[in-house]
């Protein structure tokens, strides 16, 4: 894979690519990282890629001129390659959206700096553009950093075996505890059966440890430990969203795709369009089709932690804009179940494939 970083701070890559196994990989040329300096596509004699913002205001922006030749020379340098602009108004990288961008033969990452980069580069000149977090930092190559050493990984000979990547945290929930020599160390022992030499054993202490965390610490991950066992009902679905759904259904590998219509001719004729998608009157329905199933999220009359038909339906109509997603799992027939079943997923549909894609980790 080739990799062309666009900066007017060449000199910031050499320490953080030439290491570990980032360093490795461009020797087997795995990977190849060229930087090109911004400066260079400046007209002036003073090279200025920065100007005042329109409008005023502190700081200084990025020309959109100058980014354009820097553009123009890269994709004639690296045919097809998917420009990424760094911002922290991007979508967030994931560890899926690593992998994504590792199926890439050819990248460009561009680096702001100052205030940011004028709007237009946004808008015309690149493919898309990607956070790192929701912080601001003072330009973009730490973020660039970032993202060649997650996409670096994702590439077939980089890390050693490929079975570390496999199981690495957020490929199916967080990773297993890991423990090494001594076996005892103050008064802190290394769990019992991972000495045990009984690999049935370990590996299943493993992935209940892996469950456990992830439900502990990240429970918006817990679907990726449950692959095919996301479920999505819409409730009153608009006709773009009821067309999406069979889509979404195979895209995202949901077990069930249903849909809650309340009145009866409507749902008749949407049964008759979409026989993939199974129509209930409403969303109890659902609900306790499902309880008997896997999860009990709606109750008549509500315990601690459940939600009442009302509630739900609240919650789906207003936090979720008529669209509900509930996840599978072994089936706990008590309360602490319920909350979860509704977790909040965004208005429109394009809000809610950019959502099931974070959810589902790409
Ligand atoms: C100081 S920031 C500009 C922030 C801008 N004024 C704003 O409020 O959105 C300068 C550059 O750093 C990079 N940057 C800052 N935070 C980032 C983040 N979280 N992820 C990716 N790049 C980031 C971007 O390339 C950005 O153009």
């Amino acid at each position: 894979m080739k990799i062309r970083v666009i900066t007017i701070f060449p000199e910031f890559f050499a320490a953080g690519l030439g290491e570990g196994l980032l360093g490795k990989a461009a020797d087997k040329g795995l990977v190849q990282v060229e930087t090109d300096d911004l400066r260079a596509y400046a007209g002036d004699r003073h090279h200025t890629v920065d100007d005042q913002p329109y409008g005023g205001g502190p700081g200084m922006v990025m020309k959109v001129d100058v980014w354009d030749a820097a553009l123009t020379t890269a994709r004639e340098a690296l045919p097809g390659c998917r420009v990424v602009l760094l911002s922290p108004q991007g979508q967030t990288l994931t560890d899926g959206g690593a992998r994504r961008l590792a199926n890439e033969e050819n990248l460009v990452l561009c680096c702001g700096r100052y205030e940011g980069v004028d709007e237009r580069v946004a808008e015309h000149l690149v493919d898309e553009q990607l956070s790192i977090g929701d912080y601001v930092l003072t330009g973009g190559e730490a973020a660039a950093l970032v993202v060649i050493d997650a996409v670096a990984r994702k590439l077939p000979g980089v890390v050693g075996r490929s079975e570390s990547v496999e199981r690495d945290t957020f490929t199916a929930g967080l990773k297993f505890p890991q423990y090494t020599r001594p076996p005892s160390y103050r008064e802190w022992a290394v769990p019992e059966v991972l000495m045990s030499g009984d690999h049935g054993a370990i590996e299943s202490w493993r992935l209940a440890e892996a469950e456990r965390r992830t439900r502990e610490r990240r429970p918006e991950l817990v679907v990726a430990t449950l692959p095919g066992r996301l479920r999505l009902v819409a409730v009153e679905p608009s006709a773009a969203t009821l067309a999406a759904l069979p889509e979404l259904q195979r895209a995202y590998g949901l077990a069930i795709v249903a849909a809650a219509i309340a009145d009866p001719e409507a749902r008749a004729a949407a049964e008759k369009a979409y026989p993939a998608v199974k129509f209930h009157g409403q969303l109890a329905n659902a609900g306790r089709r499902w309880s008997e199933d896997e999860w009990i999220h709606l109750a008549d009359a509500p315990g601690p932690g459940q939600l009442s038909f009302a509630q739900a339906r609240h919650r789906a109509i207003e936090q979720a804009a008529g669209v509900t997603v509930s996840f599978g799992g072994p089936a706990p027939r008590g309360a602490a179940a319920a909350a979860p079943a509704l977790v909040e997923a965004p208005k429109g549909l394009p809000a809610l494939v950019a959502w099931l894609d974070r959810l589902v980790g790409r």
